[in-house]
């Protein structure tokens, strides 16, 4: 099957109406998205994916008030949450309604559901009589795709289209966030940031390293991975030295200690701009011939800094 790239909302539709895959832009990273009420369009998803199907996947609506079509429960802290910041980089795990199939959830009682804020896909999805379930639109463990080109150098001939809606302007994925009667329990570090839940909720919990815990299935421990191995970096001795096979993530400033090739995430120590690029500087790197490692520095642990460096312990985990 041929894979085009295009921006024609109507083509995208066409293939979702007839239950076949499309990936999509979002404002976090591109999905790969199938009619969510139809059992054997999210099949596929997983098979294109190779992704185990105890991992369940996030319901993408283009209307605020859908929500309540697919959750039979919406504790009071939820609804703050999605009128401050829907559309946008939060998904909201609720008790779901039937019509959700269980090839959805994995079989869970709960599901994830998100609006995301891309003017294409917002588009798609008030066009549609359905919404779209999208995982991030990479291989199982891999590193998730922000461009087109990204999705497109792993899922030519196994998708028809991929909607071309640029680069995603946020970079890392959603914030996952449940609900412990009223206290919001955020499962996912991403794009949201725990300040702004606080801000709106007041106390939450934050549980993001139980890759054992079913309540999260997708955190696992390797996960967004290159196939270079990646090390992360405390400090460097003063008197050390690279040579030009190895790479270097940085943040802010960085003072070079030999031939190593830089690359940073954001001179200015933007946190925003850092998240934008860290997953095209780790594909770019995982491509590039001339590297054979890959180092990085930690960010400081706020804002964003904290999903940046979640994404980087997963890449680091396998070594
Ligand atoms: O930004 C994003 O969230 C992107 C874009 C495409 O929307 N999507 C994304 O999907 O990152 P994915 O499949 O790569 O990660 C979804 C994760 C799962 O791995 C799981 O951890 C969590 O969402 N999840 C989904 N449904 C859940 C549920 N019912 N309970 C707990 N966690 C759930
Ligand atoms: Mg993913």
């Amino acid at each position: 099957m041929e894979t085009k790239i295009s921006s024609s909302i109507e083509e995208a539709a066409e293939f979702l109406n007839r239950s076949q895959l499309v990936a999509i832009p979002t404002e976090t990273v591109y999905g790969l998205a199938a009619n969510a009420l139809d059992k054997a369009a999210v099949v596929e998803i997983f098979n294109a994916k190779q992704r185990p199907s105890f991992d369940p996947l996030i319901v993408h609506i283009g209307n605020k008030s859908d929500v309540a079509l697919y959750a039979r429960q919406i504790p009071a802290n939820a609804q703050k949450l999605m009128d401050a910041f829907w559309p946008g980089p939060l998904t909201v795990v609720l008790p779901k309604q039937e019509i959700i199939p269980d090839e959805v959830t994995s079989g869970l009682d709960t599901v994830g559901i998100r609006m995301p804020d891309h003017p294409f896909t917002l588009q798609l999805l008030q066009q549609l009589n359905f919404p779209l379930a999208a995982p991030s639109a990479n291989p199982f463990g891999y590193i998730s795709p922000t461009t087109p080109q990204h999705v497109f150098a792993q899922l030519q001939n196994k998708i028809p289209m991929i909607l071309d809606g640029g680069p995603c302007e946020v970079g890392v994925e959603s914030t996952i966030v449940g609900f412990e009667g009223e206290v919001p329990v955020v499962y996912r570090l991403g794009g949201l940031t725990l300040e702004d839940i606080r801000n709106v909720c007041g106390e939450i919990k934050v549980e993001v390293n139980s890759s054992s815990d079913p309540k999260a299935p997708g955190m696992l421990n390797s996960h967004y991975a290159p196939q270079k191995p990646l090390y992360l970096l405390k400090d460097i001795a003063s008197d050390f030295s690279f040579d030009n096979s190895v790479a270097i993530i940085v943040f802010g400033d960085y003072e070079v200690k030999g031939n190593e090739q830089v690359f940073n995430l954001s001179t200015n120590a933007d946190y925003k701009e850092a998240a934008a690029n860290l997953f095209s500087f780790l594909r770019m790197l995982d491509t590039d011939e001339s590297i054979n490692k890959i180092y990085a520095f930690l960010l400081p642990e706020f804002d964003l800094g904290l999903a940046i460096n979640d994404r980087l312990k997963r890449a680091a985990y396998k070594i």
